[in-house]
């Protein structure tokens, strides 16, 4: 490595991971990483739930993490700095050559600040995603661990191209979708819908799958309130797959029934792939629901007012539709139900071809390369 980091170059490598999405996206990575030199998993617990987040061992087959630091929820605050603590305590303890961690989540922030205050380096990957909202609590995450770490994994060129312009003294590099890598692995593993919890096989393809979870929308209850009366009144039944937040704030919102929604609870990687292959058209605040949906050829609706995935709306495949405006959604899930196109007519390659974990794990052996020669 060339920056003043402490840490040896014979140390593992750490993988760090908390929530959901992300223990989806390390289990290729850590595969792809051991070809590199040992490679050590940690989930922060930022998740816990069966339904949310053990599901996802379990269904995909991942193996389980080599530590848990157990934070579990909080306020943003709370719940960073005890994962901040947590993550300080298990790197001095096994002095890792370099800390690998993943999107924008509090676990993301807090475990590259623990490394980089022991100086240990940090690379992270989906590095450069950017809405222009400094008050969103991903969008934060994500500004301070690109200003911390020493290498940048972006998922395109347009992303690596800013990135390079703002961080001169890291490596960036456009490597592809880590999320891509897991989709084309994990979809021949899809199932039939029939036993899909919440489906109707009387719906067959004519069905709104989706999933909303975002503190922005689901703590507001106006706008919680929009998107469900527009998803009630959807020309197409439309199971949405509720996050425990979502869950409790539909609770809160008193309202017993949404005219078409089917309400179940959060549903594994392998079932929500099959949903998504399968529908009409995907609604959601997801940005990982929102490149499936791209990469599927399925249209999307996204209930957010920005997209950090602006080539998913530039190619057609996805069409934004601010909360506020909830009252459009039938017509949006219209117009995109007729659109559904199946391998889709857009151009699919926005992010990468389904290798990027191999890419990382290229970057890293060649770095650690060049640090091993340089201290002979
Ligand atoms: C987090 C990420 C978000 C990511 C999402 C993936 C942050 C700031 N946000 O959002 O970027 O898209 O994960 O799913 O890190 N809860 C449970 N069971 C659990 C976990 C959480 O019931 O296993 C409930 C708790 O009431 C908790 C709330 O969900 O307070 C929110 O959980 P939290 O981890 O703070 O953020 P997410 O909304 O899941």
């Amino acid at each position: 490595m060339t920056s003043t980091a402490a840490s040896g170059v014979s140390g593992p490598i750490a993988l760090f991971f908390g929530t959901r999405p992300q223990v989806i996206k390390a289990s290729v990575l850590r595969e792809c990483l051991a070809a590199v030199g040992p490679v050590v998993a940690v989930d922060t617990g930022q998740h816990y739930d069966y339904a949310l987040h053990r599901v996802h061992y379990e269904q995909l087959g991942v193996r389980e993490p080599d530590a848990c630091l157990d934070v579990g929820s909080g306020s943003h605050a709370a719940q960073t700095g005890a994962i901040l603590s947590a993550c300080e305590a298990w790197l001095g303890q096994h002095r890792p050559r370099l800390a690998v961690v993943i999107g924008d989540t509090n676990s993301t922030l807090a475990c590259a600040l623990a490394a980089v205050k022991l100086a240990v380096p940090v690379a992270h990957v989906e590095a450069g995603m950017r809405v222009g909202d400094r008050y969103m609590a991903e969008e934060i995450n994500r500004r301070v661990v690109d200003a911390v770490a020493e290498l940048l994994f972006a998922p395109c060129e347009r992303v690596a191209h800013d990135l390079r312009s703002q961080f001169a003294d890291a490596q960036v590099e456009a490597v592809g979708d880590v999320a891509y890598d897991v989709l084309r692995r994990a979809l021949p593993r899809a199932p039939r819908l029939d036993g899909v919890e919440g489906y109707d096989p009387a719906w067959g393809r004519e069905f709104v799958y989706a999933t909303l979870h975002r503190a922005e929308l689901v703590d507001a209850p106006a706008r919680l309130g929009r998107v469900m009366e527009g998803l009630g009144r959807s020309p197409l039944p439309c199971l949405l797959a509720a996050h425990p937040r979502t869950a409790a704030a539909l609770k809160r919102l008193g309202c017993a029934s949404h005219g078409n929604v089917r309400v179940t609870e959060p549903v594994g990687y392998l079932d929500s792939i099959a949903l998504v292959r399968d529908a009409a058209a995907v609604v959601t605040d997801s940005g990982g629901l929102q490149r499936e949906a791209y990469w599927l050829g399925v249209p999307c609706g996204t209930v957010r007012r920005e997209t950090e995935w602006v080539e998913t709306v530039e190619c057609g495949g996805n069409r934004l539709v601010p909360p506020e405006q909830g009252a459009d959604l039938p017509a949006a899930i219209a117009q995109a139900a007729r659109r559904r196109v199946g391998e889709g007519p857009w151009n699919r390659g926005a992010y990468g071809d389904g290798h990027a974990a191999e890419r990382i794990a290229g970057v890293l052996a060649q770095r650690f390369q060049g640090a091993a020669s340089s201290s002979r």
